[in-house]
């Protein structure tokens, strides 16, 4: 047998994860402060509601439309209303089992093998292994923190080749927490005007500002190039298994209509999303309000938490969490930032992300999960402020 040289991954896990191994098999019990399951993160779900919703006899009948029943893309719509009074037709929506499958959509729809899309480091790993499959090349470019996060334009324009067809941009990103202004929108916009590119925008953590006031989705008009925006059940209801995700396409007329008309092909190679889910969406959209309500309690406690433990270790400081589930803890720089990751799992029980995961330039940052159940969260803090103080 010879495999396709894109699986080519490899399977040697970094130091951090041989690690943590190690310690598991050792039967260590560790304080996880990287937990981001909502599903596992002792929340109180409308579980009664959610079960009926998917038992809804209409789902017996097969009846496939690539962009998803016509309700259930009514129902993306009026959660675009309700949330923030943004009129999205559901003719310009589409349905998909995950963001990640919308991404691979998207660079199967914009992308030849080998050319390129920008994204955003530091940034969510979790591109890596899609582009790879979609033989697309990932370039990031770099976002710089002074007094909250900004890209750097001329990197970014520097980043530009003739083989790039997308930027994406995660708003608000993770794990960085910082939305992207609408004054950046339109520098972004102008940019892919300039070079025929398409924007690609992830807003699965929208709805949760933090520490900023919220910022608008992508979804307004005007739009002044192709902008796919991604969302889905997974953070907006914390219900990831339930495979339900979504993109709306904007821009102007004729571009936006031959994207749907494409996109609608590759969807209907895969037809993905179970007609259960798609008849249940109405209910498990509204079964957010719920849920974001515990979320951002959570996300309060824990970062109050956090305070009064780096209040203890003045070597210890926290950037602003503008949005998210995510804080990102700037500790003194003094060894490679995974041997201090391993270094707090082996001596202090805590697990925590080192910034290197996510793009991080540089030492000294470390990113904990704010879903973190509070018990777990308090004693991990703890440590972590112990073991610089
Ligand atoms: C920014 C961002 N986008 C997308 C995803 C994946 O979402 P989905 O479960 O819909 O694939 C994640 C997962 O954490 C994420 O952080």
């Amino acid at each position: 047998m010879q495999f396709a040289a894109r699986t080519e991954w490899g399977t040697a896990a970094d130091g951090w994860a041989t690690a943590l191994e190690q310690l598991r098999t050792a039967g260590r019990s560790l304080l996880d402060l990287t937990a981001s399951n909502p599903t596992t993160a002792g929340l109180l779900y409308e579980e009664n509601a959610i079960l009926a919703a998917l038992s809804n006899s209409d789902a017996m009948q097969y009846d496939p439309d690539p962009a998803g029943i016509l309700s259930a893309r009514q129902s993306i719509a009026a959660y675009h209303a309700e949330s923030a009074n943004i009129s999205v037709d559901p003719k310009h929506l589409l349905l998909t089992a995950s963001t990640s499958e919308a991404y691979s959509f998207l660079f199967r729809l914009l992308c030849n093998s080998g050319e390129e899309v920008l994204i955003p480091a530091p940034g969510y790993p979790l591109f890596d292994v899609l582009a790879a499959l979609d033989d697309v090349r990932l370039k990031p470019y770099p976002l710089f923190y002074d007094h909250g996060w900004h890209i750097d334009d001329a990197a970014l324009t520097a980043a530009i080749t003739p083989r790039t067809r997308a930027i994406v941009v995660v708003h608000p990103n993770n794990p960085t927490g910082h939305f992207t202004a609408p004054r950046k929108r339109a520098t972004l916009e102008a940019l892919c005007r300039e070079h025929s590119l398409s924007l690609i925008v992830d807003e699965v953590f929208l709805d949760y500002a933090v520490e900023a006031p919220a910022e608008r989705s992508f979804a307004a008009a005007p739009h002044r190039c192709v902008t796919f925006i991604l969302s889905g059940l997974s953070k907006i209801a914390g219900l990831p298994q339930m495979k339900c995700a979504w993109m709306a396409v904007c821009g102007a007329e004729g571009e936006r209509d031959r994207a749907l008309e494409r996109l609608s092909v590759i969807a209907d190679s895969y037809l993905s999303v179970s007609s259960p889910v798609q008849h249940a969406l109405p209910v498990l959209l509204a079964s957010r309000f719920a849920i974001q309500q515990q979320i951002r309690a959570r996300v309060a406690e824990n970062l109050r938490l956090l305070d009064g433990a780096i209040g203890r270790a003045p070597a210890v400081s926290r950037l602003m969490v503008a949005a998210g589930w995510n804080a990102v803890l700037r500790v003194p720089a003094l060894e490679p930032v995974e041997s201090l990751a391993i270094r707090l799992m082996q001596q202090q029980n805590v697990m925590v992300h080192p910034g290197s995961f996510y793009g991080f330039s540089g030492d000294g940052w470390l990113v904990v999960s704010l879903l973190t159940l509070p018990e777990i969260f308090r004693e991990g803090v703890e440590r972590i402020a112990l073991y610089f103080a």
